[in-house]
C-alpha cells in the first residue's frame, strides 16, 4: 500500500527539513568543501561507519592523500593500512581502482554527473547521487538506510525495502519533493535527519521537524515502517589461528583470493571447527615441529561481519628451534616479521585486538 501523497504534505516535508538544517546541522569537515574527491572519500568512508568514528578516518585520509592523484599513487597496502578497522576492506579496495580510473581516463576529475558517476567502480546509485548533488548541483535523491526510513515513515509507504525494485519507489518518491536549488543540502538533511532524529529503534519524534504532518507518528506506525521483510542470513564460522613465534618475530600471512580480509595481514590458520590442544600438538608434529616451548591459547574472539560470526582462537606457539622453516614458510606461505614491524601492518580488527593484548603495540 503506497499513501497518496498531496502536494502541502511534501512541502511541508521540504521547507521544515530546511529550515531545521540550516539551523541544526552539524559542522562536518568535508561540509565546508565541494570537492568531489573529499565528498567521495567522506560518503564511502560514511557507508561503513557512524560519523563521530568516521571523522577521524576522513581527515586521515586527506591529510595522507590530500588529492585524487595522491590517493592514486599510494600502495594499496597504505590504503588498506589507513582503512583498517573500518571493516569491508573491498571498498577501499574499489576506491584505490575508482582513483585509477579517474586519473588514467578522466584527467583527474570526477565526472560531473549522476549518469556517469555511476560508472565508476565502487561507485553505487547513493555515493553517485550524493556526489553529483553536494558537488555538482544536480537533484538525484541519495537513498540509503536513512532515507528509506525517513520516507517511509513520513510517507506511509509500505514498500518491501529489501526487494530491489522497491529501490524505484523511493529514488523517485525523493526526486519528486526534492528542490531544485540546493539539492546537496537536501540529501544531507534527510541524512541527518535519520541519523539524529527518526531513529531506527526509538525515534524522537517530539524533538522532529516534521512530525506535524508524518504519516508513521499520525498512526503510530514508526515500528512497523520501512518494512522490510528478507533478514540477512548469518553464517558461523571457527577459526583457529596457530600463532608461530621464534625469539621476537612472528610467521605471518598475506591474504590472497576471494574470501574475506583479502590483501590483509593474518597467520596459520585451520579452519573447521574448535581445536582442542592435543590437536594443535598433532598439527604441529604434523609440520615439523617437536622442539615446541609452549602453547598459549586464547579465549574466543567473536566478531561479526554483513554475513558471517567469526568464532576465533589464537594459539600462541614459542618455537625453540626452527626445523623445517623454509618449507614451512613455502608451503603455508609465510613470512617471518619482527614484531616491532607488525604495526606497519594492515590487520583485521580481531587479530588488531589479539596483537594489542598479547604484545601491546597497536595501542
Ligand atoms: N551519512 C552519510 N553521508 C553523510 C553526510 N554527508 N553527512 C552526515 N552523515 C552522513
Amino acid at each position: 500500500m503506497k499513501a497518496k501523497i498531496d502536494s502541502s504534505i511534501a512541502d511541508k516535508f521540504t521547507n521544515n527539513l530546511s529550515v531545521w538544517y540550516t539551523l541544526n546541522h552539524r559542522e562536518l569537515p568535508w561540509r565546508a568543501s565541494k570537492d568531489p574527491y573529499k565528498i567521495w572519500l567522506s560518503e564511502i568512508i560514511l557507508q561503513q561507519t557512524r560519523v563521530a568514528q568516521g571523522t577521524s578516518y576522513y581527515q586521515n585520509f586527506v591529510e595522507h592523500y590530500p588529492t585524487i592523484y595522491d590517493f592514486e599513487r599510494a600502495p594499496l597496502d597504505d590504503i588498506l593500512k589507513l582503512w583498517q578497522g573500518l571493516g569491508y576492506y573491498s571498498r577501499a579496495r574499489n576506491m584505490h581502482k575508482c582513483a585509477h580510473q579517474i586519473v588514467e581516463y578522466e584527467h583527474g576529475q570526477f565526472p560531473q554527473n549522476y549518469a556517469r558517476l555511476i560508472q565508476l567502480i565502487g561507485i553505487g546509485k547513493y555515493t553517485a547521487a550524493a556526489i553529483a548533488s553536494i558537488c555538482f548541483d544536480q537533484p538525484v535523491p541519495a537513498i540509503d538506510g536513512n532515507a528509506f526510513r525517513v520516507y517511509a515513515r513520513y510517507f506511509g509507504i509500505y514498500e518491501d525495502i529489501s526487494l530491489g525494485k522497491t529501490f524505484k519507489i523511493f529514488f523517485e518518491q525523493g526526486q519528486a519533493i526534492m528542490p531544485r536549488d540546493n539539492p546537496g543540502d537536501f540529501n544531507q538533511a534527510v541524512m541527518e535527519l535519520g541519523a539524529r532524529i527518526c531513529l531506527p529503534k526509538k525515534p524522537l519524534c517530539e524533538d522532529c521537524p516534521v512530525h506535524t504532518s508524518c504519516f508513521a507518528k499520525s498512526k503510530k506506525e514508526q515500528h512497523t515502517l520501512p518494512i522490510k521483510t528478507k533478514k540477512i542470513k548469518v553464517k558461523d564460522r571457527y577459526m583457529d589461528y596457530v600463532v608461530l613465534k621464534h625469539k621476537d618475530s612472528l610467521l605471518v600471512h598475506k591474504r590472497e583470493g576471494k574470501d574475506i580480509w583479502q590483501g590483509l595481514y593474518d597467520f596459520l590458520l585451520f579452519e573447521t571447527d574448535i581445536l582442542s590442544k592435543n590437536r594443535i600438538f598433532e598439527l604441529l608434529k604434523e609440520l615439523g615441529l617437536k622442539e615446541v616451548q609452549n602453547v598459549n591459547s586464547s579465549q574466543e574472539y567473536k566478531h561479526l561481519l554483513s554475513h558471517q560470526k567469526l568464532h576465533i582462537h589464537f594459539h600462541l606457539v614459542e618455537i625453540k628451534e626452527w626445523q623445517n622453516f623454509e618449507v614451512i614458510c613455502q608451503k603455508y606461505e609465510l613470512e617471518a616479521l619482527h614484531i616491532s614491524k607488525l604495526e606497519g601492518l594492515a590487520v583485521p580488527k580481531p587479530i588488531e585486538t589479539f596483537l594489542a593484548s598479547e604484545f601491546s603495540i597497536f595501542n
